[in-house]
């Protein structure tokens, strides 16, 4: 039977071509992709047998902290289909869940795993044909990416750690309040009605969601034991300068505190019960 290597963000898996199916999380808004979804099975388009659908009302109510429990929950693949662009029962759903997309694959991209992985998709309750062909182009891009890392009997621990992360980062209200706002702050401008352009505004909302990762990233190692700003620059690999300008913000948040002083060297712990 014929098997290949795939090669993944980290770890080569072997795969076997013909049987390997990919599990991918289907998250269908009701009114549009979901009875798109319902019209390609009573038309019998065939597609393959890749997709858990989840219902949801809008596109836009999908919290991203699912989308990562899905992949730390070892999904290969998260498909997301909402309502045609100005379609949404809900009037702007959609364009937020565009939003909440973007900042979740910048995430992804951070913790290791291929954003390919996440996938939005307009498809109306009419498109019963285009759905079943868009679920198989899908499959077989998934197919080609190969088993997610973090699935299956040897999870990588590395990216499964990062994840854990990137979910606690969309927690932040902070990044919330950018997310919702993008389109406020482009098109109609701040409250002194000084307006970003769009790579400003993505240049900002980078550093955001790079600062908020690392402090996720921080934390979850405060959470293990005590370390120094030393320890965390080398086992997160960032900056000394860096983790410390961050340690001094959580410090003042009380989410981590000062442990011990050893050798003349602080090391600090964090205050979050289990990390979070
Ligand atoms: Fe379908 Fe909002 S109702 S995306």
């Amino acid at each position: 039977m014929a098997s290949e290597t795939t090669q993944n963000s980290d770890s080569p898996t072997v795969i076997n071509s013909r049987t390997y199916m990919p599990r991918i999380i289907g998250f269908l808004c009701n009114w549009c992709s979901y009875a798109g979804a319902d019209l390609a099975g009573v038309s019998r388009f065939h597609y393959p047998p890749s997709l858990r659908i989840i219902r949801v009302m809008c596109s836009g109510r999908l919290d991203p902290h699912i989308i990562f429990e899905s992949f730390i929950q070892g999904a290969d693949a998260v498909f997301i289909g909402g309502c045609h662009p100005g379609d949404c029962h809900y009037l702007e759903g959609n364009y937020q869940a565009e939003r909440k997309i973007k900042m979740v694959r910048k995430l992804l991209e951070r913790t290791g795993m291929d954003p390919n992985r996440l996938k939005l998709e307009w498809i109306a309750a009419s498109e019963g044909e285009r759905f079943a062909r868009t679920i198989s182009d899908y499959t077989d891009e998934i197919k080609a990416l190969g088993p997610s890392p973090v699935a299956g009997p040897s999870p990588d621990m590395e990216i499964v750690e990062n994840l854990l992360s990137a979910q606690k980062a969309v927690y932040n209200f902070r990044l919330r309040a950018i997310v919702s706002k993008e389109r406020k702050l482009i098109e109609e401008g701040n409250v002194y009605g000084v307006k970003k352009s769009q790579e400003e505004f993505d240049e900002f909302f980078d550093e955001a969601i790079q600062t908020e990762y690392t402090r996720q990233q921080i934390l979850k190692q405060l959470s293990k034991g005590a370390l120094s700003v030393k320890d965390l620059s080398s086992k997160l690999n960032i900056p000394t300068e860096i983790v410390l300008d961050n340690i001094v913000i959580l410090r003042k948040e009380n989410q981590i505190a000062l442990e011990k002083i050893e050798n003349f060297t602080p090391r600090y712990i964090s205050l979050l019960e289990g990390g979070d």
